[in-house]
C-alpha cells in the first residue's frame, strides 16, 4: 500500500465483542496478526501491507473516534451508537454481539409504579421513558447496575442483557424490552467521501462474511 491517502484507520472495540470482531474481519480476509489480543498494551497495530492501521478503544469512545475522523472505521453496539449520538455513517449490521436492551427489577415489584431507574445509558432510557410518557429519574451508572435495585438507589434499571445470567444471580427479571441491540460497522463522514471506494471495498468483504453466516444459521434452524 502505497497511497499514504488510503490507508483506513479503524477503531476496535475491546470487550464483549472484541473477539466476535477479530474473528469477522479475518473471515473477511483482514489479515489480523494472530498475537492481536484485547488485553496486549500495545493499542495501535499498524497492517502496512494491507493498509490498516487498527486500534483498541474502550466501546464507549469508538464513535467519538470516528466523529472527529482519527479513525475513519469504527465497530460498536448499537447500544453505545443510541446513547453517544454521534456524527457518524451506520455502514452495516454486522449481526454480532446480539443482545437487548431492557427494563428489569425485583420480581415482585413488577407492574408497580416506579421513580428512579438506573442505568449506564442515561440518554436512552430517558428518551425511552419520555417515549412512554413516563415521568422518573434517570441515574447514570458506570457499571455493575444490578446492585441498584438491591440496596435501594432505584427500583428499575435500564440495561442490556445478554445470556440473561446476570439479572438471574442477582434475582432481578425483565419487565420491558426496548430494543434488541447488534454491532455495526460506522464510518466518518468525511472518510467516507474521501476513501469511498476503500470503504465499500471492506464493506463489500465484510458484508460477505455476514450475509454467509446468517444464511448458515438458518439452513442450520432448519
Ligand atoms: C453487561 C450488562 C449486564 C451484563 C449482561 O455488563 O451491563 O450487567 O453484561 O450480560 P448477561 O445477560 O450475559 O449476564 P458488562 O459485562 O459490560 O459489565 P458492567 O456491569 O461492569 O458494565
Amino acid at each position: 500500500m502505497s497511497d499514504k491517502q488510503q490507508m483506513l484507520t479503524v477503531a476496535m472495540p475491546k470487550g464483549r465483542i472484541f473477539s466476535e470482531t477479530v474473528e469477522l474481519f479475518r473471515s473477511a480476509g483482514i489479515p489480523l496478526p494472530a498475537d492481536f489480543s484485547e488485553s496486549s498494551r500495545k493499542l495501535i497495530i499498524p497492517l502496512e501491507e494491507a493498509g490498516f492501521t487498527f486500534f483498541l478503544a474502550k466501546p464507549t469512545d469508538v464513535p467519538t473516534y470516528v466523529e472527529y475522523g482519527v479513525a475513519d472505521i469504527g465497530i460498536v453496539g448499537k447500544d453505545v451508537l443510541m446513547e453517544e449520538e454521534r456524527n457518524v455513517y451506520e455502514l452495516l449490521d454486522l449481526s454480532i454481539g446480539q443482545c437487548r436492551m431492557c427494563v428489569a427489577g425485583p420480581p415482585h415489584t413488577l407492574g408497580d409504579p416506579f421513580s428512579r431507574v438506573a442505568t449506564k445509558y442515561p440518554r436512552t432510557a430517558s428518551r425511552y421513558f419520555r417515549g412512554q410518557g413516563q415521568q422518573v429519574e434517570v441515574i447514570k451508572l458506570n457499571g455493575s447496575v444490578e446492585l441498584a435495585p438491591l440496596i435501594g438507589l432505584a427500583e428499575r434499571i435500564v440495561d442490556i442483557v445478554s445470556t440473561g445470567r446476570t439479572l438471574k444471580e442477582n434475582g432481578l427479571v425483565e419487565e420491558e424490552t426496548i430494543t434488541t441491540i447488534t454491532s455495526r460497522l460506522i464510518a466518518n463522514r468525511a472518510s467516507y467521501r474521501m476513501k469511498a471506494e476503500r470503504i465499500d471495498q471492506l464493506c463489500r468483504q465484510v458484508r460477505e462474511v455476514v450475509e454467509g453466516s446468517e444464511q448458515y444459521d438458518t439452513a442450520v434452524d432448519k
